[in-house]
């Protein structure tokens, strides 16, 4: 795998969580726009709303060098066990870009606080969809 793009908690329901913050198109549709972009890549797209399974599958690109893209959802603002699978990535000099749909900041307080952009390479974030392709084009361009 050349790219792993990897959703957390509650992502599955995109297109009708919160439409107003996070749009109408689903899961299936980003998946489907960032294959077409990563023609002739592979690119290994994943959606967990279990915090064990997210640190398993940075555990695996840690030992496949998969650069990876993470939106992590909530547990952005508050799991620790997170941060610290992302750092074993990026200690490891594979690059981890830390995504979101909506801008945090420009939300509710608990929002403004990202315990993994400290140990991110990057992150991107207020662009829907967008987000997602600024940063596999950064990895494809690699
Ligand atoms: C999110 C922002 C988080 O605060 C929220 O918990 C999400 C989605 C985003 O993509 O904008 O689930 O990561």
């Amino acid at each position: 795998t050349r790219v792993l793009v990897l959703n957390g908690p509650n992502l599955n329901r995109l297109g009708t969580r919160e439409p107003e913050i996070y749009g109408t198109a689903t899961l299936a549709e980003l998946h489907a726009e960032l294959r077409g972009l990563a023609e002739g890549v592979e690119i290994d797209l994943r959606q967990s709303n279990d915090e064990a399974e997210l640190i398993g599958w940075l555990h695996d690109a840690v030992d496949a060098r998969t650069p990876v893209i993470l939106n992590p959802a909530a547990f952005t603002h508050y799991s620790y066990a997170l941060r610290d699978a992302v750092a074993l990535v990026t200690e490891a000099g594979i690059p981890v870009i830390e995504v979101h749909l909506s801008n945090p900041h420009a939300r509710e307080e608990f929002r403004h606080t990202s315990v993994i952009s400290g140990v991110a390479t990057g992150v991107i974030a207020g662009f829907g969809f967008g987000s997602y392709r600024l940063a596999l084009v950064h990895l494809l361009a690699r």
